[in-house]
């Protein structure tokens, strides 16, 4: 190891260990503005290099307060998992062997490790043990994997190759979707050339549940080539569909269902959870994150298709092409990435350290905080509970204090109130607007968050109403 090196990679250790021993006293909002870290980080490159050290100590005291405090456990904001302790180690190996991840050839343990952190992912997620999968930046990718790969299927079963003819005289696919889906799935169909026109959005219930009415009225008359797409659990309330329902009636008319399970996926692994996604085993395709409820430094999203054929037809690089007489996993077989990071090693390192038993305690330990933080929070005056938790997310509304506010009162007060929270430093959270009303959104996936983390917040919440 040449001096320069040893020595970065000391400073880098120097600097990781006093951020997280100092998680518990920083800020959890970020406190430098737009301008002061333009002006700290910019300027004009300069003709000398600088020496290893140096530009990391800079680095750190040039962010300074430019860094959200997601790796701790008071950040409550959008759905923002943290990092195991041997998931975040096995990343900066990642980083220091500096792998190519793209076929086996290029790294035996990095595709090997793929395979079985892939398997084990199956497992404990209960989904078909004849599914491929594949590591993606995030859920983002993976749902272009799975929407992939059922753009392949249904046009093959229409005697179709999209691989060879494309898609300009292609017969229409028609995409059915949850009117509370996620924008990764309308941006996957763009991306895969469906086009908006051709999404049909299927109207949701109180709880949040694509209706049959809904599905069956879309699948009526003729049968074009069909993708659903269906939620386990939506960004808001957690709102899971109805699988056992409604996979059997899009499968009776031919679709392919696929599955957003960003986060709710990972509730199978809870035996007091996974009833919500009784039945969701039927689907043809899953798409989820393990930087979200794993706790795997970002990034990394997974994506299982149930027929591999489908699957490695839309991502290979020729159907033909193997590198290891088909014995060895290539990763560029199921993955859009050619040159891609070695993301299995994270997922591999936070399944053994947690195991069976440890994942099931972080699922049931986050949605009993965020029970607690919404029980905590609702109780305060002048906060009313718009959505209890049944899982880990929750929704809170904060009504203006003044005689005769009306509902935009309570919208503008709502925002104001979680902008003075976060302001405090010690917990952060996010709005969203739910049911035309505006809330704020209560979120746990932190393998980090606990009761004290939980008191500290709803005290937070609390100092600012009163306050106010
Ligand atoms: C329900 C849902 N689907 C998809 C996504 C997109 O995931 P990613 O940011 O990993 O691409 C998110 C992100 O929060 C989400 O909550």
């Amino acid at each position: 190891m040449t001096n320069s090196t040893q020595r970065a990679l000391k400073r880098a250790l120097h600097h990781a260990e006093a951020y997280l021993a100092g998680l518990e006293g920083r800020s959890v909002a970020t406190t430098a503005s737009l301008e002061e870290l333009r002006a700290r980080l910019g300027g004009e490159l300069g003709r000398q290099g600088l020496d290893s050290v140096q530009v990391i100590d800079e680095l750190v005291a040039a962010t300074e307060g430019g860094i959200l405090g997601s790796a701790g456990g008071r950040f409550f904001a959008w759905v923002i998992g943290g990092a195991l302790p041997s998931a975040l180690a096995a990343d900066w190996l990642v980083s220091t062997w500096d792998q190519n991840a793209a076929v086996f050839a290029c790294s035996p343990a990095a595709a090997v490790v793929e395979e079985v952190a892939g398997r084990w992912l199956k497992d404990v997620l209960d989904l078909p043990v004849e599914a491929s999968f594949a590591f993606t930046t995030g859920c983002q990718l993976a749902h272009f994997v799975g929407l992939a790969s059922a753009r392949h299927a249904v046009l093959r079963d229409v005697d179709w190759d999209v691989n060879e003819a494309g898609l300009f005289s292609a017969p229409p696919i028609r995409v059915l979707v949850s009117q509370h889906r996620h924008g990764s799935i309308d941006r996957a169909c763009r991306f895969l050339g469906f086009g908006s026109r051709n999404l049909t959005a299927l109207d949701v219930d109180a709880a949040g549940q694509v209706t049959t009415r809904a599905l069956e009225n879309a699948l009526a008359g003729d049968r074009a080539p069909t993708i659903v797409v269906l939620d386990a659990a939506d960004l808001n309330i957690a709102a899971f569909d109805s699988f056992e329902t409604l996979i059997p009636i899009a499968k009776a008319a031919g679709a392919w269902v696929h599955v957003d399970g960003a986060f709710g996926l990972f509730a199978r692994a809870s035996r007091s959870r996974r009833r919500l996604l009784a039945g969701v085993e039927k689907a043809d395709s899953w798409a989820t994150d393990a930087h979200k409820w794993l706790n795997v430094p970002f990034d990394c999203g997974v994506a299982f298709v149930r027929d591999p054929e489908a699957h490695r037809a839309a991502m290979t690089l020729s159907v033909d092409y193997l590198a290891t007489d088909g014995l060895a996993r290539d990763q560029m077989d199921w993955n859009p990435e050619w040159s891609r990071r070695a993301r299995g090693f994270g997922v591999y390192a936070a399944l053994r350290e947690l195991g069976r038993d440890g994942l099931e305690q972080v699922i049931d330990r986050c949605c009993e905080c965020a029970e607690a933080l919404v029980t905590g929070i609702g109780a305060l005056p002048g906060a009313e509970v718009l959505w209890r938790p049944h899982l880990n997310q929750g929704l809170i509304r904060f009504l203006d204090p003044r005689p005769g506010a009306r509902e935009a009162d309570h919208d503008a007060w709502t925002d104001a109130v979680i902008e003075r929270v976060n302001a405090t430093g010690e917990a952060f959270f996010s709005g969203t607007t739910w049911q035309g009303r505006r809330a704020m959104r209560v979120s746990v996936v932190n393998w980090r968050t606990g009761p004290d983390d939980v008191s500290r917040a709803v005290a937070a919440v609390e100092a600012v109403l009163q306050d106010s």
